[in-house]
């Protein structure tokens, strides 16, 4: 592992690069900091597209929870290496989506759903394989919230029109 390996360009790259992660690293838990970080963002972008009150709000809880998962692996990268790792600033995070290019479809909340999902399996593999039982905890808190994401996404995807 090394602290200088470079991040994946493009959001897409970072999906696919972290979905094959199967014993993370320190720098693992850096891009998914960064992926959650941005997830924060691509939510609230997708809330703010809601015309329905309730999807809006379904959405925005996604959103807040995203940068909870930021910051709990921001503690789990403090307690396995020592070292203070921070989010990137929304501007200078390339996987944070470019405003108004991710409109609110049927479609895409249809890949949340399953993504979301795909979340919550990494987080679990990634937590049986920590001998220490907090950096275990944190992270299946984040898988179990996936879950709860994409149980969240599909009704959101209930109230939209067909
Ligand atoms: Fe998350
Ligand atoms: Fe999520």
């Amino acid at each position: 592992m090394s602290t200088t390996m470079a991040f994946p360009r493009t959001t897409d790259e970072a999906y696919a690069y972290i979905n094959q992660v199967a014993t993370p690293t320190v720098h693992d838990f850096k891009v998914m900091v960064m992926l959650e970080a941005a997830g924060q963002a691509l939510y609230e972008g997708l809330a703010a597209d809601a015309t329905n009150e309730n999807v809006r709000q379904l959405l925005s809880n996604n959103a807040i929870e995203e940068l909870g998962h930021a910051e709990r692996l921001i503690e789990v990268i403090r307690r396995v290496s020592g070292e203070t790792f921070a989010a990137p600033a929304r501007a200078d995070n390339p996987y944070v989506p470019a405003p108004g290019s991710v409109p609110l479809s049927r479609g895409f909340l249809g890949g949340v759903v399953t993504g979301e999902l795909q979340g919550e399996a990494l987080y679990e593999a990634w937590a049986a394989l920590q001998p220490d039982a907090e950096v275990a905890r944190l992270l299946r808190l984040n898988g179990r919230e996936e879950r709860t994401h994409s149980e969240r996404a599909q009704q959101a995807l209930d109230l939209l029109p067909a």
